[in-house]
């Protein structure tokens, strides 16, 4: 088996094909030696959200030209990997079959193995990958477009899923207040960029959270609607309004966020916080989370909060690190967090 510590991690459970080269080193870190994103954001637009079908074509268009381009400039080719990782989910069926066979066939010409990896370790991964001198426990923050979860980090594999969402997911929540305000799909970072401009509202939404242990997002589009109509009636909504709203919207989102982080570095009295996924490129969460005091708040780089094919590799080194390599066996569309652990 050769012994390089270059990966190939290929990300494409959702809309985004990432194809990343990192060299792992035996103690745990990495370097990045390309990472390419295929953005699909235009391609769905038009439909509001993701379409399944039109996302898994746009992979199977996107894998082979981003995985040249990759070698090319990192000027290896596909004999000198030591492994491939690819995410097995959670995600869209389509999606997630179009990187795994996309994985199997380039480890079938190169005489290579290909490692399973969780989505969502990915972006928890991501934290260690660009902070070498964390180290657990700590509590970790998820917020993406489909998860929303505290998990306390007592060690690789050791993963504790102390607070989930029980219907939306944070960046859902976003999305879904983005599009009654009229702003386009995904909508999250630019009503979050609307919502910084504008810097305050008239409009208090109601803190409905707060008593409840888990998150819950969905109530915040019933407001939201409801505001709306009241607010505007049938007519469009005015710019000055939609920055209003789209300020209160946010204000409501990283509010009960913090809250319930806060709510568990207390209950856990762990010192550190470490946020990922989508949702942690939002500057006003990433403020307002490092204003906790006595807590170490940790993120990734804006870039490295979106899905990217970086996290993937790192994973697959981690996995290779830990003697826990899952060798690619079904895809898992829906894949809980709590179902990773170490086999000793
Ligand atoms: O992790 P990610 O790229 O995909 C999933 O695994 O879901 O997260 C995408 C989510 C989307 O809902 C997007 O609107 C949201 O992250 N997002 C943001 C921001 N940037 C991305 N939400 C709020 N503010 C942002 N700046
Ligand atoms: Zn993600």
């Amino acid at each position: 088996m050769r012994q390089s510590g270059l990966i190939l991690g290929i990300e494409s459970s959702c809309d985004e094909t990432g194809i990343s080269i990192i060299r792992g080193a035996p103690d745990g870190t990495a370097s990045v030696l390309v990472e390419l994103v295929a953005s699909q954001v235009a391609l769905h637009e038009k439909y509001g959200g993701v379409v399944p079908e039109l996302a898994a074509r746009e992979h199977l268009r996107s894998l082979p030209l981003l995985c040249d381009e990759a070698f090319e400039r990192a000027g290896i080719s596909p004999h000198d990997l030591e492994s491939i990782g690819v995410t097995t989910g959670p995600g869209l069926k389509g999606c997630l079959l179009m990187g795994v066979a996309y994985a199997q066939g380039l480890a079938e010409a190169a005489g290579l193995e290909v490692a399973g990896v969780h989505h969502i370790e990915g972006h928890l991964l991501t934290v260690e990958l660009e902070h070498p001198q964390l180290r657990p426990p700590y509590l970790a923050l998820i917020v993406s477009g489909a998860h929303t979860e505290l998990v306390r980090i007592d060690g690789y594999r050791r993963y504790a899923v102390l607070v989930r969402t029980r219907d939306d997911a944070a960046g859902e929540a976003f999305d879904k207040s983005a599009n009654l305000l009229g702003i386009p799909y995904p909508g999250g970072a630019q009503l979050a960029a609307l919502a910084d401009a504008r810097g305050g509202s008239r409009f208090a939404l109601p803190k409905v959270t707060r008593e409840m242990h888990d998150f819950s997002f969905s109530g915040l589009k019933t407001a939201i609607a409801l505001l709306i109509r009241r607010e505007s009636g049938s007519a469009a909504l005015t710019d000055e309004l939609k920055a209003e709203l789209a300020w209160s919207v946010q204000n409501a989102i990283v509010d009960a966020i913090c809250f319930k982080a806060g709510r568990a570095l207390k209950e856990t009295g762990l010192p550190t916080l470490v946020v990922t996924g989508g949702v942690a490129a939002n500057q006003e969460l990433r403020r307002r989370l490092a204003r906790l005091t006595g807590v170490k708040t940790l993120f990734p780089s804006p870039a490295r909060c979106m899905d990217n094919g970086t996290m993937i590799a790192y994973a697959a080194w981690r996995q290779r690190l830990a003697g826990a390599a899952s060798l690619i066996g079904e895809i898992r569309p829906r894949w809980p967090l709590s179902d990773l652990g170490l086999q000793n």
